[in-house]
């Protein structure tokens, strides 16, 4: 090659490298923020990264645009790996034209998408943009369109996972939204479908851009975002940590590590988890965290409709999906929130070869005007036909309580559930033996309703009315948690389940 030739590359990957220049930089350094290309480098083992599209340019003539093309168009993209294993990004880089949205880096973002569905890869996208290139109109908000469609069409074959790093305004959140996955900054990352001055015009409310749109938002009330954290890098090391469960596409195994923590473990302590007293709670994660391989969870939306726990964990090295109820939140009752958090979280695990292992210890569906108004039927729904369609392994261990249409929802074997434990001191029945006893006797004294209440306990506030049918496996002791369901996964490991013919399903929304 001509050394003339050589050097004018050399040149023009320099200049591409500086994106919108060091000064702008600066900018994004003074914020908190790192640059597109910090990002990546954190995100990707070291020297993995190899870009696609670096010349690319816009062909906006318009206001000016032509004496402002800088290769790259504002967007970094490509493939690397996380920990040896493959995975396509795209960085928007907010440097160049504020990270905005040109046809040219639309197309750099569906190549890589395209990409990643051909050889079976996940995709990740950090965003940063302040949305579709104003100068380019209509050729952009058809950028944005292309992707979209290639986020639905990847939906279930490719993980696909969002970081809000800046900026994240009007329809471009639908690309995040359609995502498996979507990680904030506190502080520095927003979402929303239109910002506090339109939102002033429109409504006359007054409200912040981090009270309207702000990650504190979206993990707690909005359940937009799966988690956020304090910086870039945190949030770029904790993708990581998540991209290990996760398998490359739907036509792969998740990825199995060595652990030292035995698969037959006792765990003598879990004997005490639950009180005597029935109303009285105990904290789930504490099962969770001492059944899992090495106590390593990875809890997802952590923040959001508390009373559901959900995350991957691992057992003797494979990723499992746990959903478990929290007693310590709401009683562990299922509402709105939860079941929704829940459903989502089990359809992950199901389009992934995920095996779902249910904790559960639910007192019913959380009664109330609100619940019912805004629709606590059509939202549980969605629970229920999760688990219900789910194919892949799937594990119950009631820890208590499992009352109701609760029960039927949480993995019952009614719904396909696979093994289904329940502790000895579970209680599966209609109601708590109160509520029964007061229903059933109502013109009774209060000694006579009390007999009739401790009569009805005996009888159906046991696992044993639902193990004398079948719906419950084996009656367990909490000690042998870990290993049951460590030896349950093994004999599901070819589990094969049909589901009959269909164009798609029709999951209540
Ligand atoms: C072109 C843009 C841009 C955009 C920012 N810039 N947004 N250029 N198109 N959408 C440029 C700015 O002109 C500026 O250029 C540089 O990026 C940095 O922007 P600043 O405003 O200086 O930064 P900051 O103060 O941090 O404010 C960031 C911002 C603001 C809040 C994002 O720039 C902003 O409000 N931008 C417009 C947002 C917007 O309305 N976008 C369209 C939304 S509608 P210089 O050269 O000065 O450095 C939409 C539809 C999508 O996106 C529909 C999809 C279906």
């Amino acid at each position: 090659m001509k050394p003339n030739v050589v050097q004018q590359l050399e040149e023009k990957r320099r200049a591409a490298r500086l994106g919108g220049g060091q000064g702008k930089i600066d900018k994004q350094h003074e914020r908190g923020k790192l640059s597109a290309r910090e990002r990546l480098e954190i995100l990707l083992d070291p020297d993995s990264f190899e870009e696609y599209g670096m010349f690319v340019e816009h062909r906006c003539d318009d206001f000016g645009m032509d004496k402002h093309n800088i290769p790259g168009d504002g967007v970094v993209t490509g493939q690397g790996t996380i920990n040896g294993r493959l995975v396509f990004v795209y960085s928007q880089d907010f440097t160049v034209h504020g990270g905005s949205m040109s046809e040219a880096n639309a197309k750099k973002i569906c190549h890589i998408m395209d990409m990643a569905m051909k050889v079976g890869a996940p995709v990740i996208g950090l965003n940063d943009s302040g949305g579709a290139r104003i100068q380019e109109g209509v050729g952009s908000l058809g950028g944005y369109g292309e992707i979209f469609q290639r986020n639905v069409l990847s939906s279930g074959v490719v993980p696909q996972l969002s970081l809000i790093m800046g900026p994240c305004a009007g329809g471009a959140v639908y690309s995040p939204a359609l995502t498996d996955f979507t990680f904030m900054i506190n502080g520095s990352s927003y979402m929303f479908v239109t910002g506090p001055d339109v939102v002033k015009t429109v409504t006359h409310e007054d409200v912040s851009q981090e009270e309207l749109g702000g990650a504190h938002t979206h993990i707690t009330k909005t359940g937009v975002a799966d988690k956020a954290f304090d910086n870039d890098i945190d949030a770029l090391l904790q993708t990581r940590r998540l991209f290990n469960f996760l398998p490359l596409s739907n036509r792969e195994e998740a990825p199995q590590r060595f652990t030292e923590d035995p698969a037959d473990r006792l765990d003598l302590e879990l004997n005490t988890l639950v009180p005597d007293n029935p109303n009285k709670p105990y904290d789930m994660m504490e099962l969770i965290s001492r059944v899992v391989d090495e106590g390593d969870f990875f809890e997802i939306k952590q923040e959001y409709a508390r009373n559901i726990i959900v995350g991957f964990g691992r057992m003797d090295g494979r990723t499992v999906g746990f959903v478990a109820n929290q007693p310590m939140i709401l009683a562990g009752c299922l509402d709105i929130d939860a079941s929704v958090k829940a459903a989502r979280f089990i359809r992950f695990c199901d389009a992934f070869n995920i095996p779902i292992v249910t904790f559960v210890d639910v007192p019913g569906f959380l009664p109330g005007v609100s619940q019912e108004h805004n629709g606590i039927i059509r939202h549980g729904a969605k629970l229920l036909y999760a688990y219900a369609e789910a194919t892949v392994p799937k594990i119950t261990v009631v820890t208590r309580k499992a009352y109701g249409g609760a029960y039927i929802v949480m993995n019952s074997r009614h719904l396909r559930g696979d093994i289904n434990y329940a502790w000895a001191n579970a209680e599966i029945a209609v109601m708590g033996a109160e509520g029964a006893a007061k229903i059933l006797y109502r013109g009774l004294s209060p000694e006579e309703v009390k007999e009739k209440e401790a009569e009805y306990k005996a009888k159906f506030n046991t696992p044993f009315a639902a193990a004398a049918r079948g719906f419950i496996d084996d009656v367990i002791r909490p000690q042998n948690t870990r290993w049951r369901i460590c030896r349950a996964l093994s004999l599901l490991e070819n589990k094969q389940s049909e589901t009959p013919w269909k164009k798609h399903d029709n999951l209540p929304l």
